[in-house]
């Protein structure tokens, strides 16, 4: 790991393999471990990367160890996925220069962040950013709610109108349509896509990778493995592979209370 703990992506050039999902490229992947001389995996990702890794684990009885990477902060076992943070900070830096000019000249904007089916980034980059409306998967919305909001932040004086809207809930182009007929607002779109996914890692980043990679290797040295390592309440902690991809993610209902109230 020497030199790229201020890097994001990947040195190794792992990424989504269609190859490994056949006993094949499994069989592929297994030798060229072999190989190498590797003795144990530490799977970064989320949900399908766990899965992949517990596959070939019980194939080649090959010891593995998970570790949640994922911008989109969707497993339930861990407060926090690695790469969450960085990506957050990149979406509330964009809201804060989409504002400049939404603020200038009386706009709403409609900001389409990534996360897949899992609100968190919309959620939490909203509150942070100051979102007025932010719109999840986990919560129905209804276009007139969201534009009788509007009329009612105008009313009181607010010059701008930032809707944070989260990829998994549908197309942002579609809904800016719906609310340009509603409100007759002068209406933006933005679509933050790949600009999310790279950077340099925030320290919350650094530092959290840091303490669960030293745990997983820690515990593939104590004879450990099929266990992920998580935090919880700032604790590093472990459990068994299996339990975690059991576990169904709560959505945080009383951030996005918050967000309402904060944002009248
Ligand atoms: O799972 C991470 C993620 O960035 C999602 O938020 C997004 O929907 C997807 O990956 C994008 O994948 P790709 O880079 O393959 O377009």
């Amino acid at each position: 790991v020497n030199n790229i703990v201020n890097k994001g992506g990947t040195i190794l050039k792992s990424a989504r393999s269609s190859e490994f999902k056949t006993l094949e490229g499994r069989k592929k992947a297994h030798e060229n471990l072999v190989k190498a001389g590797v003795d144990a995996l530490v799977v970064i990702g989320g949900d399908g990367t766990f899965t992949g890794g517990l596959l070939f684990s019980t194939e080649f009885n090959f010891p593995i160890m998970g570790i949640p990477g994922t911008i989109d902060n969707d497993l339930a076992y861990t407060d926090y996925t690695i790469g969450f943070d960085t990506t957050q900070n990149t979406i509330i830096d964009a809201i804060g220069k989409i504002r400049d000019t939404s603020s200038s000249h009386e706009r709403v904007n409609i900001i389409e962040v990534m996360g897949r089916h899992c609100g968190d980034l919309a959620l939490y980059a909203g509150l942070a950013g100051g979102a007025e409306t932010v719109i999840v998967p986990e919560v129905d919305f209804k276009v007139e709610d969201v534009c009788n909001k509007l009329k009612t932040t105008q009313k009181r004086g607010k010059r701008h109108s930032i809707i944070v809207l989260a990829e998994g809930v549908g197309n942002a182009q579609d809904l800016g349509k719906e609310i340009i007929k509603e409100t007759g607002a002068d209406l933006r779109v933005t679509v933050l896509g790949h600009v999310q996914r790279g950077g340099s890692p925030t320290a919350f980043d650094r530092i959290l990778a840091s303490r669960m990679g030293v745990r997983a290797v820690e515990l593939l040295l104590d004879g450990k493995a099929a266990r992920v390592v998580g935090i919880r309440d700032n604790k590093i902690i472990d459990m068994d592979i299996h339990e975690a991809l059991s576990m169904t993610k709560e959505f945080d209902k009383d951030t996005y209370e918050m967000v309402k109230i904060l944002s009248i």
